[in-house]
């Protein structure tokens, strides 16, 4: 599954996997300090797929979306929802796909010690999987 959805993406054939295999595509999501660890994001999610998923004759969609590699708290929040790093096929080792350079590296999410050490690298895992509301 995650290959025919992943591997128009890494190509930018957008248009052709939206008709091929819908999917759900999570862009940002941040939640303030102050309000994290209290299910804010995981309800957000939830949301979102239950206003998306209308019709329960269908399966849901899988969810993607792609992480700084050296976001490590982020990477979790989305495995416990079920999401998994992309693994490509096509590498007999089995490695964690990186997409390199998608991030321009704001200034702004590096200008503090913290911040940096989400937003440091300017490389992504792509993360994929069915995620229940
Ligand atoms: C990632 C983020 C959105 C999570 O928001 P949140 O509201 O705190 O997440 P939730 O409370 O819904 O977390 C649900 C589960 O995810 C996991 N999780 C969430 N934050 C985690 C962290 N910092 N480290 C490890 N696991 C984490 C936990 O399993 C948690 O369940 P638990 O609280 O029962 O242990 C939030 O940390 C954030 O805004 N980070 C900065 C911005 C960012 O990195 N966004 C993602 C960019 S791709």
């Amino acid at each position: 599954m995650s290959d025919f959805i992943v591997r128009p993406l890494v190509s930018a054939d957008v248009d052709n996997i939206k008709k091929l295999h819908p999917h759900i595509q999570l862009l940002t999501l941040g939640v303030l300090p102050e309000y994290q660890h209290q299910g804010l994001a995981k309800r957000l999610v939830g949301q979102v797929i239950t206003s998306l998923h209308k019709d329960p004759s269908v399966p849901v969609p899988p969810v993607y979306t792609h992480v700084c590699t050296s976001n490590s708290p982020a990477r979790a929040f989305y495995e416990q929802l079920g999401m998994k790093p992309f693994s490509p096929a096509w590498d007999p080792a089995g490695a964690p796909y990186v997409a390199k350079n998608i991030y321009p590296g704001y200034a702004a999410l590096q200008s503090t010690v913290e911040s940096k050490k989400l937003f440091g690298s300017r490389d992504a895992y792509i993360l994929v999987g069915r995620v229940t509301a």
